[in-house]
């Protein structure tokens, strides 16, 4: 391995330390926000923020906020001699580490909410979830202020809250949606991949096939009546269901900017259009999308 050219840093004061002679230098910064447990989908992010930027720097935060109560906080995966493995390898510029009081001060009580597109999907499953992601993302971009910050389109729901919020904030950053890996059978890449067992491994690619057909069904009934899509819909939970799918949280067709319900081709009149799934296998609930 090549010698590590990578920093690591802990508090805002040293990141913007590290960050301001590269920005007064012209150099173009990219931030790859993360949660560590890094695999492929991470490594896809971080190359191509190099490809858009000299300068990478990426953050690793189990971000508390956006986790309720019940979910998997404590037990979240963390593999953070292996992130650095990755990080040093993929010529990493900067690593950012911060605390918990460093992201969260002492009284902390500022949160960003995203009302309607936060609530649907992801938001009515993890109550208080993109409240924590908004709040948490827009804190490391003001914190950084990069030029650029990548998203994986895994959580299409998430990126395009954020696009919003930067949007609504006028944060002077562009933020870049990087195409979900896949396993070879369809599975999408996740940190949480780790909880299935072997048997719940085979099963999980259904969930892909399941929004595969929703989209082949979609395009067939282009122009006719919408094709019944809640029938197709309610064909596509049970077969996840008969699959060893503990429970299906949603399988949605949406406006991809809005989130709003689609029920055929034509409600979206040439917009974009997404479909969504999550659904829970054994202790990992797995999410997906693609484009209709
Ligand atoms: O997608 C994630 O890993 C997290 O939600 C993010 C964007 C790093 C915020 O904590």
């Amino acid at each position: 391995m090549s010698e590590s050219k990578l920093h690591i840093t802990q508090t805002v004061e040293a990141l913007r330390a590290h960050l301001g002679p590269w920005r007064d230098a012209g150099e173009r910064i990219a931030l790859v926000p993360t949660m560590g447990a890094l695999h492929e989908g991470h490594r896809a992010l971080i190359r191509r923020a190099r490809a858009m930027a000299p300068r990478v720097c990426v953050s690793l935060f189990v971000n508390p906020t956006q986790f309720a109560a019940h979910e998997d906080l404590g037990a979240y995966p963390r593999s953070e001699s292996q992130d650095r493995d990755m990080l040093v390898a993929e010529g990493v510029d900067l690593l950012y580490v911060p605390e918990l009081l460093e992201m969260y001060p002492e009284g902390d009580v500022t949160r960003i909410t995203m009302p309607g597109m936060g609530d649907c999907l992801e938001g009515e499953h993890r109550p208080g979830f993109f409240t924590g992601v908004a709040t948490v993302v827009s804190k490391l971009l003001i914190q950084a202020t990069p030029h650029v910050a990548l998203f994986g389109e895994k959580d299409f729901q998430q990126l395009q809250i954020i696009r919003r919020m930067v949007l609504d904030l006028s944060l002077p950053v562009e933020i870049e949606g990087v195409p979900t890996v896949r396993e070879v059978d369809g599975l999408a890449l996740s940190s949480r991949n780790v909880y299935l067992t072997d048997e719940e491994r085979a099963a999980a690619p259904a969930l892909y096939r399941a929004l595969k057909s929703i989209r082949d069904h979609l395009r067939d009934a282009d122009g006719h009546d919408g094709g019944a899509l809640p029938e197709m819909v309610v064909r596509e939970v049970d077969g996840l269901i008969s699959a060893g799918f503990t429970s299906v949280d949603y399988l949605s067709v949406r406006d991809s900017a809005t989130f709003a319900r689609v029920d055929d081709m034509m409600s979206l009149a040439g917009r974009p259009g997404r479909i969504l799934g999550a659904a829970q296998l054994g202790k990992a609930r797995l999410i997906d999308n693609i484009p209709l």
